[in-house]
């Protein structure tokens, strides 16, 4: 049976007249933080007193969002391409000599390939997908995890609503959410005995440049209605927001100190009742 003193775990909230800060310099690493939903995160945790590191493979993003960011509270911005270990390794190496240690990993990198049946997607563009949106996660885990022992830190995965309900057009990203949402609850289970906790967050539509990209070679009247059905995909009827990501990554970092191998569905509830889904009703 394990002791846990559960005061230690929690993070301290320190609050001001004007702020409370939920993860007071707390050391947290985002990747993917220059865009969307990262950057959402980044945001989030910074205005929360955690000193952050993010990396992407946009450097230019990166430093536009460093030198925003760094007018509310401390961050640090390095390049990095996930699908390169030593570039992973360097992140965690220049965040332990900078900080002396690592409480939170935020693994949210990932791209979205252009919808297509089966038959066009090649076996080697699904192998660079799981580089990207599954061995990427990996590897920052594996690199981080001795020093998130150390902390009893923890980690949060972006994985997607599609893992469960899946998505037309869409079966290698399909596949890797799949993957991450399971990789969550495997390496909770090896992690529990350092009580370093392991989480996902499953987010539904929600607006960042990665629907943007999707979107732009689409007519415009084509990008209203696939922008309104994202919308109305969900029971709020709405789009979700990076900063809305964000505060639920904070609530798993900071609060969920009971909660492992959970992944937290972030969708407006897109996935509540019924809907036309059979193939010769949707003509
Ligand atoms: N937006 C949505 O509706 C939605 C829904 C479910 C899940 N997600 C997931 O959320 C995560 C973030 O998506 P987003 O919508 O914010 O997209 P985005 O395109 O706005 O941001 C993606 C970020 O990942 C970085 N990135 C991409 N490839 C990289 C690589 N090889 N190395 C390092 N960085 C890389 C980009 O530079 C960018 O900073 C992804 O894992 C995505 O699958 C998004």
């Amino acid at each position: 049976m394990h002791t846990v003193n559960v005061k230690v775990l929690m993070a301290s909230t320190m609050c001001s007249p004007t702020q409370c800060y939920r993860y007071k310099d707390k050391i947290t690493i985002i990747t993917g933080g220059s865009s969307g939903i990262g950057r959402g995160c980044v945001e989030v945790f910074v205005k929360h007193g955690s000193k952050v590191v993010f990396c992407s493979n946009a450097p230019e993003e990166g430093r536009a969002v460093e030198a925003e960011m760094n007018k509310i509270g401390e961050c640090y911005f390095i390049p990095c391409d996930v699908t390169q270990e030593k570039e992973i390794e360097n992140v965690v190496q220049q965040t332990v000599e900078k900080y002396g240690r690592i409480d939170c990993l935020i693994n949210n990198a990932g791209i979205h390939p252009p919808s297509l049946p089966i038959d066009e997607f090649s076996g080697d563009g699904f192998r660079k997908l799981l580089d990207i949106n599954v061995v990427g996660y990996f590897l920052f885990a594996k690199h981080a995890l001795p020093y998130l022992r150390k902390t009893a830190g923890n980690i949060i995965n972006t994985s997607s609503l599609v893992a469960q309900m899946a998505q037309s057009m869409a079966v290698t990203y399909v596949a890797t959410k799949g993957a991450i949402t399971a990789f969550t609850k495997a390496l909770a289970i090896d992690e529990a005995k350092y009580n370093v906790r392991v989480n996902s967050f499953s987010p539904g539509n929600v607006w960042t440049p990665l629907w943007e990209h999707f979107l732009k070679d689409y007519s415009e009247t084509d990008r209203k209605k696939i922008e309104d059905d994202g919308k109305n995909a969900s029971v709020l009827g709405r789009f979700g927001t990076p900063e809305e990501c964000g505060l639920t990554c904070l609530y798993l970092a900071a609060d969920a100190t009971f909660c492992t191998g959970v992944d937290i569905n972030l969708s407006g509830g897109a996935e509540l009742g019924y809907g036309i889904k059979a193939a010769n009703a949707l003509v």
